[in-house]
């Protein structure tokens, strides 16, 4: 990690480094104006306040407050350092970083990448065995019996693990590979008796599962008669996290951002019957729930904040119970699902195989919106006898409180008061109490309650934090003209003449000011590369979101914003003898004392300028 790249390396990748192309593998973004805006990847949030700036090179966030450029952007996201952010770029635009060789290689060598490597010679391992091999016949019958086309099983690299207890073991001995490290990858299981290891997946069809880039992260197995387990998967390992990886997702991402909707199954052969009838935005969980990483993940990188999200689970008892789990992780990431619920007995796989494409998508483009498929489970669980309708009402409350918008709430009574063919202003006082006690409770919870606001973005106005937020006019000019000295570096000579800065009272904006007036012209004015030189993190969000501006700034305009901020210092001065007289006059000694020290440190700065400039008059 601490290995050196050449400045001039650094340079060239810079230059060719685009932040909008970069992004746009992480969120979906859109333009409006000048910039681009996207789902936040460091929040979760309702409507997108993520902005990237194609001419500046910046990303801000005005939920929550990240902002900085594109280095930055990848070392938040994916926990990278400075160097490792550089190389990734590097590599994406073709440009080569020369590493030092020697010794370094081995131990700096990621375990990570050895992982990836090690899958996918087992991925390649097992698909030689489906194609070659007297067990590979019987496999690919068996494909070709369930319906799979050859190209679906050459896109999906499919493969079968031959019957044995070392198949996959001899192999990598003869590669010379560590059985510690297959280990670690979860193809092979210790021996309990006697040392050494056996292959995990024996006598299975194997689906290689992949991640967005295409590396493969683990495997699924199934047995090829009644056998039990069924479905085998790979442990979680460095590489392999369930609740964050979809089966399917590198071939289906392009046509989920095309179509903005994404079906989400269950099974890896309902993903392969979904793609093979061209329904080709489709992703499968890994034999694990559905959970809110998976939901974030598509919405924020692949299907948008409007996006439609389709989840297709099997009808029977366990799909529906996973489909009404579901539904409450769908309303934490603000994703309002649909729910595809299929006849009685099948699945996406028997559905597509029986009666094919038209049919699926026509029932699809009825498929209920998560509520009303709610209702309808409680319906068929409790029947419409009078307690089954009460039991209902109770049931589905509970889900409706939760709905924020008094529109689409009364919306859900009346259509919940219309299914059970009851009075709909009964059901309406109903939601509204039980509202009422929620959000009497939750007011009374500080807890839970704190945590939302910071994650429904909190840090919004980062800059009055720091309890300088008395003078908030004061600081709302200082910040004006901050933006101003970022978005138009022409005045930069004036505001050093006129020494505007002297006067600032916000402590992080005055040493912002400084640094952009000691490097600006370093840097040519170029915000994103002055953001490398900052190591303090508040500052820099500062800076993007100033930088952000829409605002379009001549001389003249300029010039007014410096006088106005020079008359309002003295304004300031006659506020604050008024704030310290009627302080007085109502004995309000904290107060009193805090705006004394403010006239303490005004005076001060006086002193100083005097003494600094001569007497020059102000
Ligand atoms: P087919 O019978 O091959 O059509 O599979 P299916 O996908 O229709 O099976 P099912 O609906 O039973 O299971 C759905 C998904 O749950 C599978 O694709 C697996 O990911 C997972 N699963 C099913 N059975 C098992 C099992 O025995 N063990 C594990 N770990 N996962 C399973
Ligand atoms: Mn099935």
């Amino acid at each position: 990690m601490s290995m050196h790249i050449a400045e001039d390396k650094i340079a060239d990748i810079k230059n060719a480094a685009d932040i909008v192309e970069i992004i746009t593998d992480y969120v979906v973004l859109k333009k409006t104006g000048k910039n681009y805006v996207g789902l936040c990847p460091f929040h979760s949030e309702k409507t997108p306040s993520f902005t990237v700036s194609s001419e500046k090179q910046i990303f801000h966030c005005f939920g929550c407050g990240e902002g900085g450029n594109v280095f930055t952007f990848l070392m938040k996201k994916d926990g990278l350092s400075f160097p490792d952010a550089i190389r990734l770029i590097g590599k994406r635009y073709g440009i080569e970083i020369p590493e030092k060789r020697h010794k370094e290689k081995n131990r700096g060598f990621d375990e990570k990448e050895i992982l990836y490597n090690i899958n996918k010679m087992a991925m390649m391992f097992y698909k030689e065995n489906l194609q070659n091999s007297k067990a590979g016949k019987m496999a690919f019958a068996y494909l070709k019996n369930r319906g799979m086309k050859n190209e679906t099983i050459s896109e999906f690299d499919l493969g079968c693990a031959p019957e044995g207890w070392n198949h996959l073991l001899n192999y990598f001995s003869r590669k010379e590979v560590s059985q510690k490290i297959i280990e670690k990858a979860g193809l092979v299981i210790p021996r309990k008796d006697k040392g050494g290891y056996y292959d995990r997946f024996r006598n299975r069809i194997i689906f290689p599962i992949s991640d967005m880039s295409n590396r493969v992260i683990g495997f699924g197995g199934r047995v090829m008669d009644d056998s039990l387990p069924k479905y085998l998967n790979s442990p979680e390992t460095p590489v392999f996290n369930k609740g964050s990886s979809l089966y399917g997702l590198s071939q289906a991402k392009q046509k989920c951002r095309d179509s903005e909707t994404v079906y989400i199954a269950e099974g890896y052969f309902d993903l392969l019957s979904l793609h093979q009838h061209g329904i080709e935005n489709s992703v499968a969980t890994l034999g694990t729930s559905l959970t809110g990483e998976h939901v974030q993940l598509l919405r924020n990188r692949y299907v948008g904040e409007n996006g439609k999200v389709i989840l297709v689970y099997d009808s029977d008892v366990a799909g529906i119970k996973a489909a009404q789990r579901s539904v409450e992780i769908f309303k934490q990431g603000y994703v309002d699902a649909q729910i595809l619920v299929l006849p009685d007995g099948f699945d996406p796989d028997s559905y597509l195989f029986k009666f094919g494409r038209e049919s699926f998508l026509e029932i699809a483009e009825k498929a209920l919106s998560s509520m009303l498929f709610l209702i309808d489970s409680a319906v068929n669980r409790y029947g419409l006898s009078i307690e089954g309708k009460n039991r209902i009402v109770s049931d589905m409350i509970k889900h409706f409180v939760m709905i924020k918008d008094e529109v689409i709430r009364s919306l859900y009574a009346k259509e919940l008061a219309e299914r059970l063919g009851i009075d709909e202003t009964a059901i309406v006082r109903k939601i509204n109490d039980a509202y009422e006690t929620m959000s009497r409770e939750t007011r009374k919870k500080p807890g839970k309650s704190s945590e939302k606001a910071i994650h429904d973005g909190i840090k919004k106005d980062s800059l009055s934090i720091n309890g300088q937020d008395l003078y908030a006019e004061e600081t709302r000019i200082e910040k004006h003209i901050i933006a101003m000295m970022l978005q138009f570096p022409e005045i930069l000579p004036e505001i050093k003449k006129r020494d505007v800065l002297k006067y600032f009272q916000h402590a992080n904006l005055k040493s912002i000011g400084q640094m952009i007036i000691n490097k600006m012209s370093q840097y040519n004015g170029q915000v994103s590369e002055i953001l490398d030189t900052i190591d303090n993190m508040e500052n820099r969000n500062i800076i993007t979101s100033l930088a952000m501006g829409k605002e379009v700034w001549n001389l003249d305009g300029c010039l007014k914003l410096i006088k106005q901020f020079e008359s309002s210092r003295s304004r300031y001065d006659d506020d604050l003898l008024r704030r310290i007289k009627a302080a007085e006059d109502s004995n309000d000694d904290k107060l009193l004392l805090e705006l004394l020290k403010k006239k303490q440190a005004k005076a001060n700065t006086f002193k100083h300028d005097l003494e600094s400039s001569g007497g020059k008059s102000k």
